[in-house]
Formats: C-alpha cells, structure tokens, sequence
C-alpha cells in the first residue's frame, strides 16, 4: 500500500466578470443585500464560445507544471463536475486531448459541489493499491450556463471556474499522506437543489423549452440548514478516524458557497477564521471549483507548506457531504 500526496495545484477562471452592480441591472436585488447574505461581491462568467473543459485544462496544465510532471505521466483523469460540456461524452474525454493526456483513462464524476473531495478519495483508492502514480483531480463548473437570470435566489450565487490537482504516490519517506475522507449522500433532498430538466426523467422538448426546470433551482434555507449540519458531522468523524484534534489543523479549506454558512461551521467545531481560506468574495460560488481554487491560491501564495495538516469540507446537490484530512 502507498501513500497518496497532492503534488501540484492549479486554476483557471474566465476574464468576463459579472460583479453584484452588474446584477442589480438584471433582477430586483442589490450589492448590500448579496453580500450581507453571501458574502460574494463578484464572480466569473464563461464568455459565447468558452466551455468547461477550457477552463479545466487551462488548470490542469498549471497543476502539471507545478507538479514538474508531462501530461503523459497522467494514468487516470477524475473530472469532477455538474455542469458538463455534453451529457455525453464524458467531459474528463472532451479535455483530455486539450491537454494531451494521451495515456489516461478519461471520465467524470458528478456530486455536484462536492465533486472535488470525492474525486481526491476516489484517485486515494488507486494510489493506495498502486493502480496508478499520477492522476489529475479536476472541479470545474461552467454554471453561467444552467442559471435562470430571472431567479435572484439563484442567479447571484454562483460562478464559473476551474481548479485541478496532481494527485500521486508518496515516495516512503514522506509524511504526505490522505488520512481520511468521510462521505455520506441522502438522497431524499433529491429536489431541494436541483436541474429538472436536461437528464432522461425529464428530456428537452420543445414544450419544455425555456421553462425554469432546465435552469438550477434551489430552497436556499434547508439547503443552509443541511450543509451546517452535515459538515460539522463529516469534519468530527474524519479527525476522530485520524487520532487529530480541531487544534492540530493549521488550514481549513471549507466549500466556498457562502460566508455565514463558513461562519456557523468555524464557529461550531471552534475553527478560527485566520485559519480557513476564502475566495467566495471573488468568485461566488463556483460548486466543485472552489475546494482546488481556494487551495490552489493559498499553495501559490506561499501559505500552505509542506507537512501543514488540512481539512477540506464540503456539501452539494444530492445532498452530498465530505470531508478529508490531508498532511500536505
Ligand atoms: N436579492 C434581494 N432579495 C432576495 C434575493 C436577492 N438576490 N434572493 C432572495 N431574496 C429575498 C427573498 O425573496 C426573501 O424575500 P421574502 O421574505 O419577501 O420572501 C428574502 O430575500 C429572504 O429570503 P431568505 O431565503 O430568508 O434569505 P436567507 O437569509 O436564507 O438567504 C440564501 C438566502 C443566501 C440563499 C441563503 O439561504 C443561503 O445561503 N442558503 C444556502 C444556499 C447555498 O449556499 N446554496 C449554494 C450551495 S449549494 C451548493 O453549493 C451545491
């Protein structure tokens, strides 16, 4: 058995930016009201021609760079996402030659905002069992595209983004390690946060057409409620299974959808603000995007250090939560 480590980070994020007075002009809401709320003050958005696996390989060759490695060292392409280019093929398959990955193996992984934390335990499992050395792990979003402009509780949410990581084998004298990663889906919330139409219940038709259900659609208070709940659980369970305490982390890496859902979390497991990276002010909520992006930031910027312990949190559609702890 091997150990797993994070060996390179990247992201990408289109130039077109749709700030909170920008949105003032497109529904009744307003700067003051977004960002008491949601802490966002601006986000990204993919411009006529731009596509998802753009941005994820922009990311990706970012992520190779760090990581020293060609995009012909990578077995195994995980991209996490809920916005695809294309129901089919797989946008992991679409991205693959944008990079030249030409040895991966190529599919996606769709948990919605939590896509990212599952994909790090999936590559975990095959770099554990020797399977493979190096994968790329992406989270991206194009999620411009599935916004209903008319919908204020949606549209001033999220954002469109790219963040990708080399995830490969320790060499045996390094602490790098996945410690745990806890994980846990109900699907009776199945409709709270949700795409209707699009999928095979519920194809486009022609009647279907500009209906709200092929756009996101949301109860934004259970979903708050769920996500508070959910994280603090996955967060105690994995550094219980680790034989850590909340002390022990020296970085929180929390999913970035909104700040006072961040907040409630710090607040209950006692998680100091100083602590926990954020970028939801920048670029909204970019769903499986903001783990990597927020990380790939604070790696760049020189905060995370080798050997640092850091704890990724995070919820999504499904409803779906995880939470892994990592010496990186
Ligand atoms: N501008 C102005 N007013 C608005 C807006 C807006 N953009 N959106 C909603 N409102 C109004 C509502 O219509 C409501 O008005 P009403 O009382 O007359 O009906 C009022 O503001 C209050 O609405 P609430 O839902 O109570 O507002 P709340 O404080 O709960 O904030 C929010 C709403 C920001 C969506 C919050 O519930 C939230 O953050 N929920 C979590 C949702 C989330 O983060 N989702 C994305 C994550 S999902 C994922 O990442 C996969």
């Amino acid at each position: 058995m091997y150990n797993t480590k994070i060996l390179g980070t990247g992201s990408a994020f289109p130039e077109q930016e749709l700030s909170n007075h920008e949105l003032e002009k497109v529904v009744d809401t307003s700067d003051e009201w977004i960002r008491e709320r949601t802490g966002i003050l601006t986000r990204r958005k993919v411009s006529e021609g731009e596509e998802n696996s753009d941005l994820g390989a922009a990311a990706s060759k970012k992520a190779l760079e760090m990581a020293g490695l060609s995009a012909e060292d990578v077995g195994l392409i995980l991209y996490c996402t809920n916005t695809p280019d294309k129901i089919l093929p797989a946008t992991a398959c679409i991205m693959q030659p944008k990079i030249g990955a030409k040895n991966a193996v190529a599919f996606d992984l769709n948990a919605a905002c939590a896509g990212w934390v599952l994909g790090l335990s999936v590559a975990d499992q095959f770099i554990r069992t020797g399977a493979y050395k190096n994968i790329l792990v992406i989270g991206a979003e194009a999620l411009s595209r599935f916004i209903n402009w008319n919908d204020r509780n949606t549209c001033v949410l999220f954002g469109d983004g790219a963040g990708a990581t080399v995830i490969s084998r320790a060499e045996k004298n390094e602490e790098s390690r996945i410690y745990s990663t806890k994980m846990l889906s109900d699907g009776n919330y199945e409709s709270i946060l949700d795409i209707r139409f699009g999928g095979s219940r519920f194809p486009v038709t022609e009647e279907r057409l500009g209906q709200p259900g092929q756009y996101i659609a949301m109860n934004g208070r259970e979903v708050f409620k769920f996500a508070v709940r959910a994280l603090v659980d996955r967060c105690c369970e994995v550094l219980k299974e680790s034989d850590y305490m909340v002390d022990d982390i020296t970085w929180f890496v929390p999913h970035q959808a909104n700040i006072r859902i961040i907040e409630a979390i710090n607040k209950k497991l006692e998680i100091p603000m100083e602590k926990t990276f954020l970028n939801v002010h920048k670029y909204g909520n970019t769903s499986a995007a903001t783990c990597p992006t927020v990380f790939d930031e604070a790696v760049r910027e020189g905060r995370v250090q080798r050997g640092d312990l850091v704890l990724f949190a995070t919820f999504g559609g499904g409803l779906t939560s995880a939470a892994s702890l990592i010496r990186f």
